[in-house]
């Protein structure tokens, strides 16, 4: 019998970027901000192929909101056996401006992908980074 192989992403090409981009765009869509009327999507690759979406969710208790970068890596939790291990994160926004994932963001990604790749956009253009060029040491408890 055929062994049935798993597809492993290792490397983001410019095609799935692309995609990531696009993915977030719709995401964004979602968004449930009435307070700060800023839209948020984001698109995660995980290393088995799957992609999860998310968009920030806020609260008239201001503290409680939760960004799109978050949200979107607790569904891929919610659905995932095992831990997954996060890829990329691309972002979009809503006005398109300049925006990097926020500190509380990036140490989340960075327990699930501290070697993923982060798209979102710059001043110009989309900048692309390491996730590790993001964060240096996060935060570890072994
Ligand atoms: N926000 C995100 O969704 N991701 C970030 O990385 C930064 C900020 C959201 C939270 C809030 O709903 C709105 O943007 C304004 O701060």
């Amino acid at each position: 019998m055929k062994k049935k192989t798993k597809k492993r992403v290792s490397v983001v090409d410019r095609v799935m970027r692309e995609k990531l981009l696009k993915m977030a765009k719709s995401a964004q869509d979602h968004a449930y901000a009435p307070y700060s009327k800023f839209h948020v999507g984001a698109a995660i690759l995980l290393s088995d192929g799957r992609i999860f979406t998310g968009c920030n969710v806020e609260n008239a208790s201001y503290g409680l909101t939760i960004c799109a970068e978050r949200n979107a890596i607790f569904q891929a939790v919610a659905a995932s056996k095992k831990k997954p291990k996060v890829v990329a994160v691309a972002v979009s926004t809503d006005p398109s401006v300049a925006c990097s994932p926020c500190g509380a963001c990036r140490q989340v990604i960075w327990e699930f992908g501290a070697d993923a790749m982060v798209f979102y956009k710059g001043e110009k253009n989309i900048v692309e980074r390491k996730m590790k060029e993001l964060l240096i040491d996060g935060f570890v408890l072994d």
